[in-house]
């Protein structure tokens, strides 16, 4: 299975799915308390001084609801939404295209805006903090500048990679929204109730057994109850039993911590081919046939989280919990032979 569930961008095939499971509004999605509570206090403060609302940067690892949260957002403001991401504006022309088409009060959602082109976001600075664009028309001795103004619009960017993001940038959104991965608990909450969407009964034990494997991730939580619904289906009686969600996720060899295989491979190479680390991520990346983004984004965050990985200046290193996952003893021979192997 490896990256089905946690890779997927916004546009892949899966989006129709997520979208049919998609909270509608704030009530509806549950945890990253903090963020909801912030964001409804903007909501609340604007609507008050009959404003638009400030721009808002939501970040965090995918499938952790920065779309989902953005449309919420929207909804509860009672604005339209215009949806664009970094890669797709290639011009300045694109961009001015997109914001001179805004209405006073709509939000423009910019997804992965991390990947904005360098020049596209020079022109982003004075639409966002005085609603004017400037722009070059035209070549050679003919091109001169012309200033539009705009109308009081609330940008929405989401990204996995604050990190990548310039400082003018980060500077004109008014604070920075990071989303955590959720608890079990509150996976279970989402697990259940898009069980009740997807018409199939769930058992609490079932719903666990699932949110405990999700890796913190509700769109993960998602893909695997629709597996494990297809299990029970095809298999036991149509009832998520906690028995029926360990069968159907054993099939797809994801262990009772949510590792796959490809998590197991990174921890192997670390031990085995770099004698427990530190490695640099590029090696590692060839070591284990994966690109560096993906290691660095989706596999190393929760592999951290769950304390089987460090990340050090020198390089990524394996804690003893990934000895003790892999049934290593970390200080036997047995490394030295079983590497021989791989
Ligand atoms: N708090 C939540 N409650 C219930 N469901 C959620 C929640 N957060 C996310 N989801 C579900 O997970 C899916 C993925 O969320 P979403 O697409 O918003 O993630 P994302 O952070 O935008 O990911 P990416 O970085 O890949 O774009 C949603 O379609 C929704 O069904
Ligand atoms: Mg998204």
């Amino acid at each position: 299975m490896s990256d089905n569930f946690y890779s997927e961008t916004s546009d892949s095939p899966k989006t129709e799915f997520d979208r049919s499971l998609r909270p509608p509004d704030f009530e509806e999605f549950c945890g990253q308390a903090k963020v909801k509570e912030r964001l409804m206090l903007m909501i609340e403060a604007a609507k008050q001084r009959e404003d638009a609302l400030d721009h808002v940067l939501l970040c965090g690892p995918p499938g952790l609801g920065k779309t989902t949260l953005a449309h919420i957002l929207c909804r509860a403001f009672g604005s339209e939404i215009h949806i664009t991401s970094g890669p797709q504006i290639e011009k300045a022309g694109d961009l001015a295209g997109i914001l001179t088409n805004l209405k006073h009060g709509d939000f423009l959602f910019i997804d992965e805006i991390h990947r904005l082109h360098p020049a596209i976001e020079e022109y982003l600075y004075p639409a966002m903090e005085d609603y004017q664009l400037d722009i070059i028309i035209d070549q050679g001795p003919n091109a001169r500048s012309i200033s539009l103004s705009l109308p009081k619009f609330t940008l929405v960017g989401a990204t996995t990679k604050s990190g990548m993001l310039t400082r003018p940038l980060l500077s004109r959104f008014g604070i920075t929204n990071r989303l955590d991965y959720y608890s079990p608990e509150e996976l279970v909450i989402i697990i259940k109730r898009s069980a009740n969407l997807l018409n199939v009964e769930t058992k609490d034990e079932g719903a666990m057994e699932i949110a405990s494997r999700s890796r913190g991730t509700p769109r993960v939580a998602n893909g695997l109850l629709r597996w494990v619904r297809d299990f029970a289906q095809v298999r036991a009686d149509n009832i998520i039993t906690q028995d029926v969600a360990k069968k159907a996720l054993g099939m797809l060899d994801i262990d009772e911590d949510g590792l796959d295989e490809m998590d197991k491979r990174i921890l192997e190479a670390i031990i085995y081919k770099y004698a427990g680390g530190p490695v640099g991520l590029n090696s590692l990346a060839v070591a284990v046939g994966e690109d560096e983004a993906t290691l660095n984004e989706v596999y190393e965050p929760y592999l951290i989280l769950k304390g089987f990985l460090k990340r050090t200046p020198r390089g990524r290193a394996a804690l003893p919990s990934a000895y003790r996952k892999l049934g290593i003893d970390p200080t036997g021979e047995s490394i030295a032979a079983q590497g021989e192997l791989l």
